[in-house]
């Protein structure tokens, strides 16, 4: 036999990909088109470049409502670029749909991302997500599996109103619950309130972490530029979601992978924007977590100096005034980009083929806008976040004092300890506790493991007797998430967690806490000796203790910490 007789080797690409096995490879090429064909598909369809698109679209997802049209216009914008569009299912989270936390759910859904689109053919994938777990998980997900990935966020609904006053999902939430806890809103009015603080579908509108996330996959130039703010229900969107279809086509072709896209460089400029929008503490972890997976990391001192030198320069909710859809018509991300100028890795590449840099350089200059300020005009003079140490927090802590209280940022107060989220729910409201407006409320056992899930518990809310009194703000600090949503001067992510042992359990009612966030600094005022004896004393949460079953014994077993973005070990 020559060689021109010698049977092809299947190339990899199409229907060629990830076949199943059946110890024949032909065959299983073979039984994989006698099956798509029975959907009708014809040789001339399946030879082209296969685009897979993730279905997020869930009756318990409203963030993704828009799901179905967006899948439709990316079909159009893969079909008008020679490719084919499939769609298949993944697991879709929403937060208020997710028992205990969509936290626990985020890895699962990295792994179904990862492994459907491992073991299904396709070239490129679409990723379509944007609730706030969602497109971390994803692109957890797609690093790992490393075929050429764009993100397409669902974008954000437009903002709600009630008696002339602009509201946003999920900070006026948090701000007018208060007042309702308070006593200065009645149960008829909070019943009102609920049915106008998410008037669109798309998600939450201020900078929490879901718009934190549709600006940072820009800035890691996982998306095409000027997509990730877009209003979920504007026509814009379905362009959107047309061209990052075509765009898959070119990726299948040409790449770039998420390898050779998610660099260093990418990362920088992520922690970058991640200061200058003030953007969610969760983004952060998810950060850590897609880094991770990409072999790299994020280094928290690299993020803090970062802080140092980047002012805020977005004028939204919670750090500032605004909302999603004012960000966008003042130009978006390529504005932001250009305005933050030599903070920038400009030679970044992006999904599009641009480099940041051009892409900054590119930026509509809307005229009077006052959301994105320059560099001479900072809604804030330093980023958004800051990274704190000290015998508290030994691998780190973060707060975000763009939406602190600037008087409250270096103070001393007494403990005021709360042993687990249920212990806060049930003592928070007790007219005898005692507390003062400058005690410093604890929260523990409520990270990655402790709680299971490492709930957003750590916005402990005010006490009501001190909330009736007047009290906004107290320092509050946990092993906790907060939503991005939420503001106060709150610490989060101590790490370790009270639960593994941090020194977080070791905290005692009436000790001292002293809090500089100036210095970056946590501290427990109480001698080493006395600490050392308590921690003798230490005993786990009994559910670390017990076997576990399933997914939560998977995930009891392997979570990580917070500064290793609480993915699991294996991953
Ligand atoms: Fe989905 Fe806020 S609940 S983004």
């Amino acid at each position: 036999m020559t060689s021109s007789d010698a049977p092809k080797k299947p190339s990899a690409a199409g229907m060629r990909r990830n076949l199943a096995s059946y110890g024949d490879p032909g065959f299983s090429l073979f039984l994989r088109k006698a099956f798509i064909k029975a959907a009708g598909f014809s040789d001339d369809a399946l030879d082209r470049p296969i685009i897979g698109i993730t279905n997020t679209f869930s009756d318990f997802n409203p963030c993704h409502g828009n799901v179905p049209r967006l899948i439709e216009a990316v079909k159009r914008g893969v079909m008008l670029a020679g490719g084919l569009p499939m769609e298949f299912p993944t697991i879709s989270i929403h937060e208020s749909f997710s028992n205990p936390t969509s936290m626990f759910l985020r890895n699962l859904m990295a792994i179904d991302t990862e492994e459907m689109i491992r073991a299904q053919p396709m070239d490129s994938v679409v990723l379509i997500g944007g609730c706030d777990k969602t497109v971390p998980a994803q692109l957890m997900g797609a690093v790992s599996a490393d075929i050429p990935a764009i993100q397409l966020i669902t974008g954000p609904m437009l903002v709600g109103h009630h008696k002339g006053e602009i509201l946003g999902a999920c900070t006026d939430c948090r701000r007018l619950w208060g007042q309702h806890r308070a006593g200065t809103i009645d149960e008829a009015e909070i019943e009102v309130l609920s049915g106008r603080l998410a008037p669109t579908q798309g998600t939450c509108m201020v900078m929490g972490t879901a718009s934190t996330m549709g600006c940072l996959v820009e800035a890691m130039g996982i998306a095409l530029p000027g997509t990730g703010t877009i209003p979920a229900t504007h026509a814009d969107r379905i362009r959107a979601a047309e061209a990052s279809g075509r765009q898959a086509v070119a990726l299948a072709k040409n790449g770039p992978k998420p390898s050779e896209l998610l660099t260093r460089a990418a990362f920088r400029n992520a922690m970058v924007v991640l200061q200058a929008i003030g953007g969610s503490t969760n983004g952060l972890v998810h950060l850590a977590a897609i880094a991770r997976r990409a072999g790299l990391g994020i280094d928290l001192e690299e993020f803090d100096r970062i802080g140092r030198e980047v002012p805020v320069l977005i004028d939204l909710k919670p750090s500032g005034d605004h909302y999603m859809e004012h960000f966008h018509w003042a130009g978006g991300m390529p504005r932001l980009l250009k305005e933050l100028g030599a903070h920038l890795e400009r030679d970044a590449m992006t999904v599009s083929g641009q480099t940041i840099g051009a892409i900054a350089d590119a930026a509509e200059m809307v005229p009077n806008q006052t959301i994105i300020r320059s560099a001479d005009a900072p809604l804030k003079q330093t980023g958004g976040m800051a990274v704190l140490r000290g015998n508290l927090a030994p691998g780190g802590a973060v707060i975000k004092h763009s939406a602190a209280s600037p008087a409250l940022l270096t103070h001393t107060g007494r403990a005021v300890v709360f042993d687990s989220v249920e212990d806060m729910v049930n003592r928070m409201d007790d007219p005898a506790l005692d507390v003062t407006a400058q005690d410093v409320l604890v929260l523990r056992n409520a990270g990655p493991k402790g709680a299971p899930g490492m709930p957003e518990a750590g916005y402990l809310p005010i006490p009501k007797k001190l909330a009736q009194a007047g009290v906004k703000d107290m320092v509050r600090i946990s092993d906790a998430r907060m939503s991005g949503t939420a503001f106060g001067t709150i610490v989060l992510h101590i790490t370790p967690e009270s639960a593994v042992g941090g020194p977080l359990g070791l905290v005692r009612d009436g000790d001292m806490i002293s809090l500089d966030v100036p210095a970056r600094r946590i501290e427990l005022l109480v001698d080493a000796a006395e600490l050392e004896r308590r921690k003798s004393e230490f005993t786990p949460p009994a559910h670390l203790t017990e076997p576990a079953r399933g997914y939560r014994g998977l995930y009891l077993g392997s979570v990580l910490q917070a500064d290793e973005g609480c993915d699991f070990d294996f991953c």
